[in-house]
């Protein structure tokens, strides 16, 4: 049997919530609200096997354009979500991240979110990334501009900036490179999500919708991980003499 490899950093798509609910003929708020008991239990079994950056989609850029109603549930259900489970969170040794352009947030998810940050921040367990008001080219362009930013200050050389050098300028820059992706609820696709970092990632797809998705799925899309061979673009015998 193949040994069991744990990704240092584990992305999900959290998607499905909504098909959930309409297949319940509940409103879409209640697939959000059982998906973030889902978010509950996946931080605390990924923190436990030993993840040490788990990443997850919370609300995208695009999810900005949905009704009104549902944007504001969503904000509430983070905030909700955050003052639940910090001081659980904070026993587990779990330090948070946020990744998005915050400052779009409502005053009021935001201070939550900081304080959060801030309550956490001594931690030295898994790392939680929650991806809120994020988009991966928005993350880009984000980064682009700090970079210019720097250059027409005189601060850096244009000519010394390479792939390693602009990715420091990526949101969080010490979260690193995705080594397997999984999404849910049967979409085959990424969605804008964090794409420099997901250049090299291995992916998983689950048929499973957000709110039915349990540790059971993880240990399954570990186990393909595992038997999978990474060559980053390299050969089998150059990836074995750097494993040596
Ligand atoms: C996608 O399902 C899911 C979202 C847009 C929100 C994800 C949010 C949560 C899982 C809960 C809150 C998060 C935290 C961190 C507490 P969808 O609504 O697009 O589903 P559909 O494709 O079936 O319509």
């Amino acid at each position: 049997m193949t040994e069991i490899k744990i990704p240092e950093h584990l992305a999900i798509i959290m998607d499905g919530n909504g098909r959930w609910a309409k297949k319940r003929d509940l409103a879409r708020i209640f697939g959000h609200r059982q998906g973030a008991d889902v978010v509950h239990d996946i931080v605390q079994y990924t923190s436990d096997i030993g993840v040490k950056y788990l990443t997850l989609y919370a609300f995208s850029m695009e999810n900005w354009l949905r009704p009104k109603d549902e944007v504001g549930f969503l904000m509430k259900l983070i905030e909700e979500y955050l003052n639940k489970e910090v001081e659980e969170m904070d026993k587990n040794n779990v330090r948070l991240l946020v990744s998005g352009r915050t400052h779009l947030l409502p005053d009021e998810t935001r201070e939550i979110i900081e304080q959060s940050i801030e309550k956490l921040s001594k931690n030295t367990g898994m790392v939680l990334n929650l991806c809120i008001s994020y988009g991966g080219r928005s993350e880009i362009v984000d980064a682009a501009r700090k970079m210019a930013e720097l250059v027409i200050q005189g601060e850096i050389e244009l000519t010394k900036i390479e792939r390693d050098e602009f990715g420091q300028f990526m949101y969080n820059p010490e979260v690193p490179d995705i080594d397997l992706l999984i999404r849910s609820s049967g979409e085959i696709r990424i969605s804008n999500f964090m794409l420099w970092r997901a250049a090299y990632c291995e992916l998983y797809f689950t048929d499973t919708l957000w709110p039915d998705f349990d540790k059971k799925i993880i240990d399954e899309a570990f186990a393909e991980y595992s038997s999978r061979a990474r060559r980053f673009g390299m050969t089998d015998e150059q990836m074995a003499d750097e494993d040596e």
